[in-house]
């Protein structure tokens, strides 16, 4: 029997409560203290991060657009020169490279990962640039600009496929920043150095968001940078603070970028149990697909690549009449989200780069079948259950799939 109790997209209450004490401890030392900016607590924090990601320095900003940003900054690419992405992603993503001087550039997804498809990358890099002799560098053949840096999105959870990106940086000589705003945790198997790699160790340098919906959220905003680059790893602490490495003596115009020393107290709690709710999610997420193996092709769920092992961030499937399903969920309390509906190609922000429609096939599809079911750590089985229940319902009634 379909229970009628609301089912959230995304519960951030019950972790809270279940945390309270030990957040509230936090609270009171930083009240004790005055601790705001700066000191142990940011610290500690960083050197857990760090850990967990396997990576060595981890920098620790006010969110995940400042870490891409400080990223882009930090590593000195040229002003002007391009930076390949996906137009599945967040606007953040962009929105760093444009802020941080550097001009977007997009390949398209791979149909089954959501993540950049190698193959988009190597055609635009063989195709639509050249190498230029006299510069020395690989030019973007229409507008004339150096292609200096590529930013896969290990978008959902799920890492892109790293041996293939990385070997094409090396080849035309870009740098690499991973974004992994939506994957602490996730694993990458690399065949070539035969090992499971954390996101966030790949590149020169990875942007984390602790914004509260992620799998590690603060409660508020925050970010962090991992890299294992130490130079790297001081210029950013100087870029998120002012361009100081000593207290106003700056050697650069930096920013205000910093992370919140009660942030990163909370941050280090939550950090405790992001293994299990990482093994949480995933065994939701496998059971979501058992669940919907006999939906007849009524629906797509979640590939998860041999060579990836995901942290579920999100759980988005693939149907056909998605605000359809969209409201007979909502209908039964079932709340739902779309990541994303408008490629960022199309979107008006984005109208100067010149892209159009049918450019990036796999993108613009996905973009009007995506729905992102109820995923967090606490969803229970019946709760889960009744979201499967309530959708196989609508596929049958709606797209007519048998039972
Ligand atoms: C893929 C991706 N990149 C970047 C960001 C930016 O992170 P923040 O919201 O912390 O600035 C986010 C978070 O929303 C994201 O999902």
């Amino acid at each position: 029997m379909i229970s009628t109790v609301k089912i959230p997209f995304l519960d951030l209450v019950t972790p809270h409560q279940e945390l309270e004490p030990e957040l509230m401890a936090v609270a009171k030392k930083a009240f004790d203290t005055a601790g705001f900016i700066g000191g142990p607590m940011v610290d500690e924090f960083e050197q857990a991060f760090a850990e967990f990601c396997d990576a060595k320095y981890c920098v620790g900003v006010n969110s995940g657009t400042d870490a891409l940003r400080f990223a882009f900054l930090a590593a000195g690419i040229e002003p002007g020169g391009v930076v390949v992405t996906v137009p599945h992603t967040f606007i953040a993503t962009t929105e760093a490279i444009s802020q941080a001087g550097l001009r977007i550039a997009f390949v398209d997804i791979h149909e089954d990962t959501y993540t950049m498809d190698p193959d988009k990358l190597r055609e635009y890099l063989e195709n639509r640039c050249e190498f230029d002799a006299a510069q020395g560098k690989l030019i973007e053949k229409a507008s004339r600009r150096a292609v200096s840096a590529v930013v896969p999105v290990h978008l959902y959870g799920q890492t892109a496929d790293m041996d293939a990106i990385l070997d094409l940086a090396t080849k035309f000589n870009l740098v690499v920043i991973e974004d992994a705003c939506q994957a602490h945790g996730a694993e990458y198997f690399s065949k070539k150095d035969g090992v499971w790699k954390k996101a966030g160790t790949m590149g020169l340098a990875a942007a984390f968001s602790f914004y509260p919906g992620k799998n590690l959220g603060a409660c508020g905003e925050g970010g962090a940078i991992t890299t294992n680059n130490e130079a790297l790893a001081k210029r950013m602490r100087m870029i998120r603070d002012h361009g100081q490495a000593k207290k106003y003596y700056h050697d650069i115009e930096g920013y205000n970028g910093r992370l919140d020393s009660i942030q990163a107290g909370w941050l280090t709690v939550k950090l405790r149990h992001l293994a299990r709710w990482n093994e949480s999610r995933r065994a939701l997420a496998h059971r979501y697909h058992e669940l919907f193996a006999d939906a007849n092709g009524g629906i797509v769920v979640p590939r998860e690549a041999a060579w990836t092992k995901g942290v579920y961030h999100l759980y988005v499937v693939r149907v056909q009449d998605r605000e359809a399903l969209q409201s007979y969920l909502a209908e039964a309390g079932v709340g739902t989200g779309i990541h994303y509906p408008i490629p960022l190609h199309q979107q008006k922000a984005y109208k100067h780069l010149g892209y159009k429609a049918g450019d990036f096939p796999v993108t613009e599809r996905i973009a009007g079948e995506i729905v992102s079911l109820p995923m967090f750590p606490q969803l229970s089985h019946t709760q889960q259950d009744d979201i499967v229940n309530r959708t196989k319902e609508f596929l049958i009634a709606k797209v007519g799939i048998a039972k």
